[in-house]
């Protein structure tokens, strides 16, 4: 999608170094950083330089890659894969695009492995822009759906960021919203501001004005009030992990907005790439739930009047704090998942259906 008018995807290749969008700096500097280590990878998605589940999965692929440039051996490999997967804890796509990788390098020579390592990189990152742009037109139709009912804008409830800049392009949850407004049909945005890191204020309304889509910032617990009278016509949301059962673990609030959906009879839907699915565990509570430094919370960052970025302690130093980063809606709260194969409900047999 686009910056200043600017095709960008988040992450690229060029030269043997990696390419991101230091998404720590939006949306008040526009920085591309190169990543040259498999270091240099695992720091950029612990400190969420690159976030969201299918961008974590992507930047831990190529990690494996700028690994193999570093040093070409096995033990070294293993170690590089092992520390990806454990620098940050929730979203399934880190691991699963970690396994793709280590099964396509398992007994490969030492002299083909970088070829490999990087075309299997590459074919994941395609694959996700294909498998997001399919969501978009499967969602697309539910959103034609609204309109042709109501003949006026369709106004739309997303929590975080689950856009273009949390995958490689397209987005999970907006691209529907890409695809509806690229076709002409009138959409509003309520975008939630998602703290503590206000991946709604910071990302998702700056990549949406980028590319022209109405949109408003609000407080994360102004949905409700917007669900009671009338203004929020349908929600999506994004994911960073779906179990076989259908439920839902997302930014931390994402289970709020599904029961006041449920309570005024809102559509709840949840936008996801089939690597998002765990198919192994049964239970939410065996989900490894992030729980990140208590400063995202005690502290907030901005820019002052002469455009200079400051950061602020909000309360009082003595007071303890749990910053927990996702919480799980069940499925019993989702009204479908939209995903690269269609729209099924949000069940094992749903989920099955689709994926065989
Ligand atoms: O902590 P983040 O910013 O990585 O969390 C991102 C989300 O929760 C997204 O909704 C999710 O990864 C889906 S991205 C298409």
């Amino acid at each position: 999608m686009r910056i200043e008018k600017k095709a960008y995807r988040t992450i690229w290749f060029e030269n043997n170094i990696v390419k991101i969008i230091d998404q720590t700096k939006l949306p008040h500097e526009f920085k591309i950083k190169d990543l040259n280590t498999v270091k240099d990878a695992i720091n950029a998605i612990r400190i969420m330089e690159v976030r969201g589940a299918p961008l974590i999965g992507a930047t831990a692929a190529y990690g494996l890659v700028l690994s193999i440039i570093e040093k070409n051996d096995l033990f070294f490999l293993k170690k590089s894969s092992e520390d990806l997967i454990s620098s940050r804890p929730t979203a399934i796509n880190l691991k699963w695009a970690v396994d793709r990788m280590m099964k396509k390098l398992s007994g490969v020579n030492e002299k083909d492995i970088l070829k490999i390592a990087l075309d299997e990189a590459k074919a994941i990152v395609e694959e996700d822009v294909s498998f997001c742009k399919n969501i978009g037109l499967s969602g697309l139709k539910i959103i034609e759906e609204i309109f042709n009912k109501k003949r006026d804008t369709v106004n739309i409830l997303t929590h975080c960021n689950a856009g273009w800049l949390a995958t490689i392009d397209w987005g999970t949850a907006t691209s529907p919203i890409y695809h509806a407004h690229q076709k002409g049909i009138k959409v509003h945005v309520w975008v939630d501001e998602t703290r503590p890191r206000n991946q709604g204020a910071n990302l998702t309304s700056y990549e949406l004005n980028e590319e022209g889509i109405p949109n408003t910032v609000i407080t994360d617990n102004a949905g409700g009030i917007l669900m009671q009278r009338g203004q929020v016509d349908i929600c999506i949301v994004g994911t960073d992990r779906t179990l076989s059962n259908g439920d839902v673990c997302n930014k931390i609030g994402t289970y709020l907005k599904a029961l006041s959906a449920k309570d005024n009879n809102i559509p709840f839907y949840v936008a996801l790439p089939s690597s998002t699915i765990d198919w192994n565990i049964k239970d939410h509570k065996q989900i490894p739930i992030e729980e990140r430094n208590s400063e995202e919370l005690s502290h907030v960052e901005g820019v002052d009047e002469n455009n200079e970025i400051k950061k602020v302690r909000i309360y009082p130093q003595k007071s303890k704090s749990l910053n927990l980063a996702f919480d799980v809606t069940p499925a019993k709260l989702v009204t479908g998942l939209i995903t690269e194969k269609g729209i099924c409900e949000a069940s094992e047999k749903g989920l099955k259906g689709l994926f065989k």
